[in-house]
């Protein structure tokens, strides 16, 4: 990777544990805690991926009160626990390693954003709540374009932005399927691989990929 002018972290799953709210949450949900999140996440997913193609937007907050209700149902978990999940989804924790990695990429010359589904707002309590204000140069927010990643109107946001070359961004992302949309678009692409997943059949062939950020420097 030469010339990276700009790095770019995707928020949630990759700076911010998405899971990390029903677990503050897993005495009163129970064994079944970890499967109802993943449920969450992935109906969230779809609703951002399926509003988009329908052309029926509604912004990050509502999608994950939409999904959250449904996996609610599915998971038969009590509608009182609504309200707190959704407190503690504004909050979420970040990774370990994210502060400290954040602050020391903050004293190298690159401009450090974030690029995400969440709303402006959203966005700008999740990293306040997190002590991580001073951190961003710039904090994107798909709002902007009113379309869901991976469309390519969102990965120009801070091609826009920054009057950069797509090929002078590090992206990084745990998302398999954002990897892919900012690798087609043309990013440097950086896969956060903290499970040991699987990468996606989406036509990007995957360059790079870490177990957790505490990596990135050693390949920019
Ligand atoms: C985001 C989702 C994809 O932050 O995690 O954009």
């Amino acid at each position: 990777m030469k010339n990276i002018k700009a790095i770019i972290f995707d928020a949630y799953g990759t700076l911010f544990d998405v899971n990390s709210a029903a677990e503050k949450c897993k005495d009163k949900i129970g064994d079944k805690w970890e499967g109802f999140a993943n449920h969450w996440r992935t109906t969230q997913l779809e609703y951002t991926w399926l509003r988009s193609l329908m052309k029926l937007h509604k912004d990050f907050w509502q999608v994950t009160e939409d999904s959250l209700d449904k996996s609610m149902k599915a998971y038969e978990i009590d509608s009182s626990m609504k309200n707190e999940l959704l407190d503690l989804y504004k909050i979420l924790s970040p990774f370990k390693e994210v502060p400290e990695v954040l602050k020391s990429l903050k004293e190298k010359d690159f401009k450090l954003a974030i690029l995400s589904n969440g709303t402006p707002s959203l966005l700008d309590e999740l990293v306040k709540s997190n002590n991580l204000e001073n951190i961003f140069d710039n904090i994107f927010s798909i709002e902007e374009v009113g379309v869901y990643k991976p469309d390519s109107k969102v990965y120009d946001l801070p091609i826009k932005k920054y009057q950069i070359q797509r090929n002078e961004v590090a992206f990084l992302s745990a998302n398999t399927w954002d990897v892919s949309g900012g690798g087609n678009y043309g990013y440097n692409s950086i896969w956060v691989n903290r499970n040991n997943n699987t990468f996606d059949n989406l036509d990007y062939v995957l360059k790079h990929q870490i177990k957790d950020l505490s990596k990135l420097l050693d390949i920019l």
